[in-house]
């Protein structure tokens, strides 16, 4: 992906006003052994280069594991609720720092300033929340099959970890995996996702100013090479990958190699379900907001509308009249609803999506379908927000992710059928229904076969003390975010303590009542 923002780099010789970003290796910030940089581009104008960043290599990641192999023992074995303390120090900063950190998001990322706002915030809810297992991480005691005799189990670290994330949410997703990683005990190798390589550094400065000791947290930057020697070195423990289906497929096949764990977070193709009772202006609102939000680059986004057929026309007319009233620009500008996509890649994936509806599956384009290359346009990576209708359960803008500000709005005549068509796709992240009726929407809920769900409101918007993650290609079982994320990022030591004084022989030896 990123190739396409280097490809424009070149032609340009900013180099002299062009700010440096270094890698994060053992508490110090260094240059790639390679020698090379990359720069980093706006993607609402792309004469705007954020700065030039590490293009770093395997050496870069050896050295970066050495640093984490080399402090995992005391950061081990600090215990959990001072590494917590350290990190609600961090919550702290990025609290203090949330608008200059949005900022510099929208201008890197280009989601509008509302949203990067949004997943700063969901960085510093995480941290917060997360932080708080400093002081409970908890075992359990159970009571042993033999007389004097104890059990109980606790959480271990599982060692070094390498983060691979996403541009999509440039600091809530590394987070995500990061905060978890810590409190933990871990130490960590992050992989900043190469479109927005200035939010991990971001955040990882302020995991400097919190005090996490030097080699704890790790970055390097840069393009496939980096990852890839992340995902095969062999003191590397755990992978945690958000990201696409194939590549995350890929890092999956490679784990196994090394039976490393890996945590993978990938596609989606949600839907939202609108009945005939349905408050039609809410589900239009919510729509609105769950297909073009962060134009619609979420694993989240509403990507498909499935619509009661009595409510169809009055739904799809509003949709339609708001949609085309949204407005496309640069995240900066406060006036601006829908931001460009990420760059050249992306783009034309999404009109290559496009002209398949058009042209293949056949469905009526509603409004939309258009790059926009005028005026200030032209410097960015813009698409006009883009609705499908008329749409069969089996067409490809149906099944396939698409990744972009496109929906695709489907017809239904009774709940079974618009259920089956929510869960007829590849993927389980994330489903909704707009209903008034409190039974079809537990009905719903009980069937809807994903990982997050909503009763009256959109697929996205979810909250970090709950459990995050989807079904069947969505992931491999696990969860970020909630508690449930401890799971990923530590491994249970079951403890038997025989105080007896004599050899017991659990399951063998009889014990007398
Ligand atoms: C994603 O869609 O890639 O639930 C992450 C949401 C956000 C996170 C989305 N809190 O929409």
């Amino acid at each position: 992906m990123a190739k396409a923002k280097e490809a424009k780099s070149k032609k340009k010789s900013t180099k002299s006003k062009t700010a440096t970003y270094h890698n994060y290796i053992g508490g110090e910030w260094v240059k790639s052994s390679s020698g090379e940089w990359f720069e980093n581009l706006n993607p609402a104008d792309t004469s705007d280069v954020i700065g030039r960043f590490p293009r770093s290599n395997q050496a870069d990641v050896n050295a970066a594991v050495e640093a984490a192999r080399d402090v995992a023992t005391k950061w081990r074995r600090t215990p959990a609720p001072k590494r917590a303390e350290i990190l609600f120090k961090l919550a702290r900063i990025l609290e203090r720092d949330k608008q200059l950190f949005s900022r510099e998001m929208t201008r890197e990322m280009g989601k509008v300033l509302k949203e990067t706002g949004g997943d700063v915030q969901e960085a510093i809810d995480c941290t917060y929340f997360t932080a708080g297992e400093g002081r409970r991480m908890h075992g359990f005691t159970t009571k042993a099959e033999m007389p004097n005799k104890y059990a109980m189990c606790e959480r271990q670290p599982v060692g070094i970890c390498g983060l691979i994330t996403p541009f999509n949410f440039p600091m809530a997703i590394p987070s995500w995996k990061l905060i978890p990683a810590l409190v933990c005990g871990n130490t960590v190798v992050m992989k900043s996702g190469e479109d927005v390589p200035l939010s991990t550094i971001n955040l990882v400065k302020a995991c400097e100013e919190a005090g996490i000791p030097k080699g704890v947290v790790n970055v390097v930057n840069g393009f496939q090479e980096p990852g890839e020697a992340l995902v095969k070195h062999q003191d590397v423990r755990l992978i945690s990958f958000t990201g696409s289906t194939d590549t995350g497929r890929i890092i999956a096949e490679e784990c196994a190699r090394s039976n490393k764990i890996v945590s993978l977070e990938m596609g989606g193709k949600n839907a939202i379900i609108i009945m005939d009772d349905a408050d039609i202006d809410n589900a239009v609102e919510g729509s609105l907001w769950g297909a073009f939000g962060t134009s619609g680059q979420r694993c989240t986004a509403s990507s498909r509308l499935v619509v009661h057929k009595k409510v169809y026309k009055k739904f799809t007319e509003k949709l339609v009249e708001r949609v085309k009233k949204l407005k496309v620009g640069n995240g900066l500008d406060e006036k601006t609803d829908v931001g460009p996509v990420i760059n050249q890649a992306a783009m034309d994936k999404i009109l290559s999506y496009i002209e398949i509806g058009k042209k293949e599956d056949k469905a009526t384009l509603a409004c939309g379908g258009n790059q926009l290359t005028k005026g200030d346009y032209k410097k960015g990576y813009f698409i006009e927000p883009t609705v499908f209708t008329d749409a069969s359960r089996n067409m490809r803008i149906s099944q396939e992710e698409i990744f972009g500000p496109v929906t695709t709005v489907i017809p239904f005549s009774d709940l079974n059928e618009a259920i089956d068509i929510v869960n007829d796709v590849k993927y389980g992240l994330s489903s909704a229904i707009y209903t008034q009726d409190v039974n079809q929407a537990f009905y719903a809920m009980q069937e809807l076969y994903t990982g997050i769900c909503y009763i009256n409101s959109a697929t996205i918007g979810a909250e970090v003390h709950l459990p995050f993650g989807g079904t069947k290609g969505t992931g491999n079982g696990h969860r970020e975010a909630g508690t449930q994320v401890l799971d990923i990022f530590s491994e249970w030591k079951s403890i038997y303590v025989d105080y007896s004084g004599k050899l017991q022989k659990a399951q063998i030896d009889a014990v007398e009542i």
